[in-house]
């Protein structure tokens, strides 16, 4: 089998999760050039893949200002930062494989989406929950007529409390300005799924949403800034209290804590208590909740209707424990499936039975839940990147990145709409990035 390789260009969290995937698939994937100025993560991959010395970069300005080393180049930096080194690396000829957002403004994703066409070189974005054995049973079944045709739709991205309260209050994705809406930042993948089981072009969408409940209104009274800091009155019953989530909590894969600290396991264990307690002091994830500087909603609903006339609603919100479900209603039958579970549940009206619908597991056993691995999806899609970059594919999973630009474009009518109160023609919203309301895949 011939190889593929690779260079990964941010090995932030994301890119440690490619790298590692690509060390568990070795027989496919060889990484053979690197570039981000953390040093730590930067000498673990190097360990994990023999990257040669010469090749490992502070940036991805370097890497890219050498000659073409690799078949395809991860792009795994945060959001701000996918452009530029998208549109370098497509001028190379690389494929590539890009994080999710394309980008944070329609004119930035119409502008990779356009080079790439220009340049004839692919680009797989990171919309990793097509690629789990769960999403794909349930694409199946629509593609087998389970259902009839898809008439409604309803998703459910159950965000969870906490992990609002640590992404989108206190961390990197609290602030429209400083990376994207929270629709595109979460619910990318959610509208990219919705899209891909319609299958048609969606031609309206309508959004309503807000942030009411993380905002300073709600601050307990005499609850200092930083709750780290002690004497907050609501310290034994908040929830929210940094010092319960990232301090006390000693559960092995306590993922907030290596992300509040930028102290991963890959560095060779994760920071003590101590180190945690000196980092919340200095850094946002000691923060009180109701008294951050977060302007991202905390809850969104979205309508859309397709060619045809079938509908979908997506709602996001905090207030739940987490995860995605899913109920499609279609001419002959329904489907309900809950992504944590792993559940599918088919009721067809010919029989007017319930029937269960198995899902296998993905490779490394995964077959649920977003700690492991998006349910399998980190890993799944680096098996169908090898065979849609060799040339060799014949799946259904995999779209081109217009596909993808296409699908983030529900994202951002959607906060054009939350924003101004109107309904986003589709049409016309694509055509002010030059693009063709319809489906290519
Ligand atoms: N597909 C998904 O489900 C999913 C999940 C989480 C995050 N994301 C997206 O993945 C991207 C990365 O997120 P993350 O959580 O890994 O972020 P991160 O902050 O952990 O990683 C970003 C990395 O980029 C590096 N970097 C900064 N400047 C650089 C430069 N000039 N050249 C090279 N590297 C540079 C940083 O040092 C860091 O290691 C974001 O766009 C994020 O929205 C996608």
């Amino acid at each position: 089998m011939k190889k593929l390789t690779a260079i990964v260009i941010g090995l932030g969290s994301r890119g440690c999760v490619y790298s590692n995937a690509m060390k568990k698939l070795e027989d496919k994937f060889q990484i053979v050039g690197l570039a981000d100025p953390l040093k730590a993560h930067l000498d673990t991959v190097k360990a994990w893949h023999n990257v040669p010395e010469e090749n490992c970069y502070d940036s991805w300005e370097d890497i890219l200002a050498q000659p073409k080393m690799a078949d395809f180049a991860v792009i795994a930096t945060q959001d701000k930062m996918h452009m530029p080194p998208a549109l370098k690396a497509i001028e190379k000829g690389y494929n590539i494989l890009l994080e999710k957002p394309v980008a944070p403004t329609p004119e930035e994703c119409a502008a990779i989406a356009n080079a790439a066409e220009k340049k004839g070189v692919k680009v797989l974005v990171c919309h990793v929950l097509r690629y789990t054995n769960f999403y794909g049973r349930v694409k199946q079944l629509l593609l087998d007529g389970a259902i009839g045709d898809v008439m409604s739709l309803i998703a459910v991205e159950a965000v969870g409390n906490v992990h609002q309260s640590h992404s989108f209050v206190r961390g990197n994705w609290h602030k429209t300005s400083d990376s994207a809406p929270m629709i595109l930042a979460k619910c990318s993948h959610d509208t990219d799924i919705i899209q891909w089981l319609i299958d048609k072009p969606c031609k309206k969408v309508q959004s309503f949403g807000s942030l009411t409940h993380f905002c300073k209104e709600n601050a307990p009274e005499g609850a200092p800034k930083r709750c780290i800091d002690g004497g907050c009155p609501v310290a034994d019953t908040c929830v929210y209290n940094a010092k319960r989530i990232y301090v006390d909590d000693h559960s092995d894969a306590n993922w907030y804590r290596e992300v509040a600290t930028a102290k991963f396991s890959i560095d060779g264990g994760v920071a003590s208590d101590e180190e945690t307690v000196a980092a919340l002091k200095n850094n946002n994830y000691g923060m009180c909740v109701y008294q951050m500087d977060n302007d991202v909603v905390d809850h969104q609903v979205v309508n859309m209707e397709f060619e045809g006339g079938a509908t979908a609603s997506l709602t996001m919100n905090a207030f739940n424990k987490g995860g995605r479900y899913i109920r499609i209603f279609g001419t002959k039958g329904e489907l309900y499936a809950n992504m944590s579970d792993a559940e599918i549940t088919l009721y067809t009206f010919a029989d007017k039975q319930h029937h269960q619908v198995s899902v296998t597991a993905a490779e490394g056993g995964f077959v649920a839940g977003h700690g492991a691995g998006h349910g399998g999806g980190d890993i799944g899609i680096m098996g169908e990147l090898y065979d849609y970059f060799s040339g060799e594919y014949d799946g259904y999973k995999a779209a081109d990145i217009s596909t993808s630009v296409k699908n983030h474009l529900l994202a951002f009518a959607a906060e054009e709409s939350r924003l101004t109160g109107t309904v986003v023609d589709m049409d016309d919203f694509m055509k002010r990035y030059d693009l063709k309301n319809e489906f290519t895949k």
